[in-house]
């Protein structure tokens, strides 16, 4: 059986389209879904309905589906997750909201396990070093390849002590999950970690596309093969700021604009840097006010986004 595992796609409607065209050119038979389909892009009603369509899935619950239960109010910083929210029809956000948080199933006599985050498995041992904000900070701006981001993470995660740990309380098995916007795969004996990075956001400060894997389960054995679609940026940014979602949420999108443009992650480092801007002006409203969300955008663009370092 062959499985395509997809993560991450955050309403990202155009790169699901062509990573399920390129998983079903690639044999896939079979379509595993490991989390956070709306918020941020904006085509969330789009990659529901596509994922709903297909009867060859599993799909679990990421963590930004609760965000679209979040209430109606007047403040800046939540109004992405409002406007995924308004755009779904009640049909598609109970079909969210029923959504299970963990999976697990055998193919042949290998178990699989699906949850959104590696944490369900195997604790603070991904999360701790390799939050898309860690990764940041380690790069530095520097766009990476796929092939020393691997090595890396193999290589930290292989000494990581409470993996080791976590190891001897779960069952032999593949362990499949997302979250961090990264993609990696890790084998240690008969466990196997796999991590598709994001479908709509990669961070892994990696070249942009759309990232997906492959696991082949044949005769008892487990065979993977990491996938990244290339397609274009500019089209695909210049899309958005034609649409509804660009109109009334400006700042977050072009924070999400620079995370596609740098493989980076973004918008922890502006929440950070809007949170010492209101400190700095004195304004206390929490969650951000519109004035203070967009004055800090401003000033945060201005002094450390004017010369992106990665290429398209
Ligand atoms: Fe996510």
């Amino acid at each position: 059986m062959k499985y395509a595992i997809i993560s991450d796609i955050h309403g990202n409607y155009p790169a699901l389209k062509i990573v399920i065209e390129d998983a079903l050119k690639n044999g896939a038979q079979y379509f595993l879904f490991v989390g956070d389909y709306c918020i941020s892009v904006p085509w969330p009603g789009e990659v529901v309905d596509a994922i709903r369509a297909m009867d060859n899935a599993h799909v679990v619950r990421g963590n930004e589906e609760n965000y679209l239960n979040i209430p109606d109010g007047p403040d800046a910083q939540f109004d992405i997750s409002r406007w995924s929210k308004h755009t779904l029809s009640d049909v598609q956000k109970k079909w969210l909201n029923d959504l299970p948080f963990r999976l697990d199933f055998s193919c042949e006599d290998v178990d699989i396990h699906m949850a959104h985050s590696s944490e369900v498995f195997i604790g603070d041992a991904e999360n701790g070093e390799f939050s898309t904000y860690k990764i940041a900070l380690r790069y530095k701006d520097r766009c990476i390849s796929h092939e020393e981001f691997q090595n890396d993470i193999q290589h930290e995660l292989r000494q990581n002590k409470e993996l080791k740990q976590q190891l001897e309380g779960i069952p032999s098995g593949v362990y499949i999950f997302g979250h961090t916007h990264s993609q990696w795969h890790l084998q240690m004996g008969n466990h196997w970690f796999i991590n598709p990075g994001s479908c709509g956001i990669p961070l892994d400060c990696t070249e942009f596309g759309a990232p997906y894997t492959l696991l082949t389960v044949e005769n008892g054995m487990v065979m993977l093969e990491e996938q990244r679609i290339k397609y274009d940026v500019d089209s695909l940014i210049k899309k958005v700021k034609s649409t509804e979602q660009y109109e009334k949420v400006p700042v977050w999108s072009e924070v999400i604009f620079r995370e596609w443009l740098t493989g980076h992650e973004k918008v922890m480092f502006f929440l950070k840097y809007a949170e010492e801007y209101a400190q700095r002006i004195g304004d206390e409203r929490r969650p951000f006010a519109h004035g203070t969300w967009e004055e800090a955008f401003r000033e945060w663009y201005n002094t450390n986004l004017k010369n992106l370092a990665c290429p398209k």
